[in-house]
């Protein structure tokens, strides 16, 4: 055997050992693997050469590639099994759950302030005793109109800003219809509510094309202006848990004789007057009077024997005040910000 091949044969071992224990990971060792033992590997090279030697040679060098060859496989073998377990140990670790870390806090969601509203505002009246009645949106021309004393042309409809769905069909404009829609089914005395949502074309800081209402209804056989205004002045005491002054105001509305407004002191400027109260000092909330004859015409009711008071408060408003909100848009952007302050 020369001693150039030995000495190839050690530097190929020493290599080839380094390599190995350097290796990081199972496709590190089988690279190494292919790399030696392969068939173009550097080992099989040397097996390969066995046959070239002299043949006084070729025992000794055989079996020293051979050698070279089984402590290469064995120290191959060694390194794949010792970074297997490291890369088990690595991949347990990763999939490992800290179950002592605290948990992520589900967020709990809150009613609309228009919600929250309309609850208070129902818990106040049911209490004393009314009823709760809803009525359709999409509303026919005589619930809407004719049956509330405003027939067709009659001024007061221009005051209304009215959404047509077709000659006849109105979304609508107010929650008076109710007040009409349960006359029909019902003889007094009656005492009810009707909250829902009303539409009219109209838009800016005070006005959106679609709040809510509640209509309030009570006939009897002597109901008076003095209950109607008992009863409101019980209802908004109650609601704002505060004093802020409230004047009724002489008003119109075809269905109701005599009618009024009633208006709030201004959260906002105290009375000073600004832009939300329109330098006024005060917030119209409500609209209100005595049922019209006419009304009670329509649905067959003898006037002579019933009196009853009418109310329609919007609930926006309502809100407004209570919680000083300065922008009625607000309620209806679904702004996450100013929604969870009411939670
Ligand atoms: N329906 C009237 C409006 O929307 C309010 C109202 C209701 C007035 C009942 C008087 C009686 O403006």
């Amino acid at each position: 055997m020369t001693s150039n091949s030995t000495a190839e044969l050690d530097r190929l071992l020493s290599q080839a050992l380094a390599d190995i224990s350097a290796a990081k990971d199972s496709s590190a060792v089988e690279q190494l693997r292919v790399g030696l033992l392969g068939r173009q590997g550097a080992v099989t090279g040397q097996l390969k050469l066995i046959g070239a030697q002299p043949p006084e040679e070729r025992k000794t060098f055989g079996s020293a590639v051979n050698r070279v060859r089984d402590q290469l496989t064995e120290a191959l073998s060694e390194r794949a099994s010792a970074v297997l377990v490291a890369e088990r140990e690595a991949a347990i670790k990763a999939e490992q759950i800290d179950v002592t870390l605290p948990g992520r806090a589900g967020h709990s969601g809150s009613l609309h302030p228009v919600t929250k509203t309309l609850r208070r505002i129902e818990q106040i009246f049911t209490r004393a005793g009314f009823d709760i009645a809803h009525g359709p949106e999409i509303e026919d021309d005589f619930h809407n109109f004719e049956a509330l004393n405003i027939p067709k042309n009659h001024p007061a409809r221009a005051m209304h800003d009215t959404f047509y769905v077709s000659d006849e069909t109105v979304l609508r404009t107010h929650t008076s219809p109710v007040q009409i829609r349960y006359l029909e089914k019902h003889t007094p005395p009656v005492a009810v509510i009707a909250p829902g949502r009303v539409y009219r074309c109209d838009s800016d800081v005070t006005h959106t094309p679609m709040f809510h209402q509640v209509e309030g209804l009570v006939v009897d056989s002597d109901v008076s202006f003095a209950d109607l205004k008992g009863a409101l002045v019980f209802f908004l005491e109650e609601f704002f848990e505060q004093d802020l002054p409230v004047r009724f105001r002489p008003s119109f509305f075809p269905f109701t004789e005599p009618s009024a407004e009633v208006d709030m002191g201004c959260v906002f400027c105290a009375g000073e007057g600004c832009r939300i109260c329109g330098h006024t000092g005060w917030i119209e909330v409500l609209g209100c009077g005595m049922v019209h004859t006419e009304v009670f015409r329509q649905v067959g009711i003898d006037n002579e024997t019933y009196t009853g008071y009418a109310f329609g408060l919007g609930i926006e408003r309502l809100a407004m005040l209570r919680y000083g909100v300065d922008d009625l848009r607000l309620f209806f952007e679904n702004e996450v910000s100013f929604l969870r302050q009411f939670s």
